[in-house]
């Protein structure tokens, strides 16, 4: 077994992913950034050559976390690779918009395939090895809306409500075994987030849009929102700052409008 330590991240391709990939494997882990693309161009190159440059223990690759083989082949590739896996970040997700009567029910589950699903299926996938290393990390990434709701969200809010509950009940579950469950809470963060949104394509009666004023105001508060919104690099100092704790909090909430809300 390596003595370096191992940290995974889902979903580094861009945002908080990318920075927190970046910030563990500058501060001495073995990281693997992983993401559902590698393309060579993209986040996947620009995160490589970084690492390069600074000549950085870290290396890309593909983890998609809808996918049950992708998440199976990425982790048992670590574990023969180090034989440990001391952190564990779920970060991948997106946002889905849409009023709930104008939302499809298939929607709604690819919603909770990527920001539930994803999360639970690495989760499930690493705990074998940490149980048998004897302790590690899973740090899960839910938001500001996983405490509190804004209309027009109501899956998004959905998925990181459901994963609050599970880290509360995990963190439990896994203390005798030495594993740590944290949840990072952010607010507005200056990332992809708002262009990989994801809009219901249903519209219930075109000609009577009745949530067209409420769209109306959601748009202008995204628009301030993302005007305050912090760089992801704050969101990965949190991280860092948390997995090196002796002993962590459950939750870190992160920004001034999030602490504030
Ligand atoms: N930005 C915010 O204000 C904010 C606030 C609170 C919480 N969050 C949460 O923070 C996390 C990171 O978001 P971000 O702000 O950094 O946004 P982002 O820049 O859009 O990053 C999201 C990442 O998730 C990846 N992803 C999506 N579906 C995936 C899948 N099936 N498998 C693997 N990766 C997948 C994306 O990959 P692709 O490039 O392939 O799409 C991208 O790398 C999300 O869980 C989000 O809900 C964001």
């Amino acid at each position: 077994m390596t003595s370096q330590k191992v940290a995974v991240i889902t979903g580094s391709s861009s945002g908080m992913g990318f920075e927190t990939s970046l910030a563990l494997a500058r501060n001495g882990f073995y990281t693997y950034a992983t993401m559902r693309k590698l393309d060579g161009g993209g986040g996947s190159k620009q995160i490589a050559d970084i690492a390069k440059n600074e000549n950085l223990s870290l290396e890309v690759i593909q983890l998609d976390v809808n996918n049950d083989k992708s998440v199976t082949d990425a982790i048992n590739r670590i574990v023969s690779e180090k034989n440990r896996i001391d952190i564990v970040v779920n970060n991948a997700g997106y946002d889905l918009m849409g009023a709930l009567e104008e939302t499809s029910i298939d929607e709604i589950k690819s919603q909770f395939e990527t920001n539930f699903f994803g999360a639970v299926r690495v989760t499930q996938a690493v705990i074998p090895m940490m149980k048998k290393q004897g302790g590690g990390i899973i740090v899960n990434t839910t938001s500001l809306g996983g405490r509190i709701s804004f209309p027009l969200n109501s899956a998004y809010h959905a998925t990181k409500f459901a994963l609050e509950g599970l880290s509360e009940s995990i963190r439990y579950e896994l203390e005798p075994f030495g594993i740590k469950v944290i949840v990072i809470e952010p607010g507005g963060v200056g990332s992809n987030f708002l262009k990989n949104l994801k809009m219901a394509t249903k519209t219930s009666d075109p000609l009577n849009a009745p949530y067209r004023s409420m769209e109306n105001r959601i748009s202008e508060y995204f628009k301030q929102w993302s005007q305050n919104a912090i760089h992801p690099s704050e969101v990965a100092k949190v991280i860092l700052q948390a997995v090196t704790s002796d002993n962590p909090d459950l939750r870190y909430v992160v920004g001034k409008d999030a602490a504030m809300a």
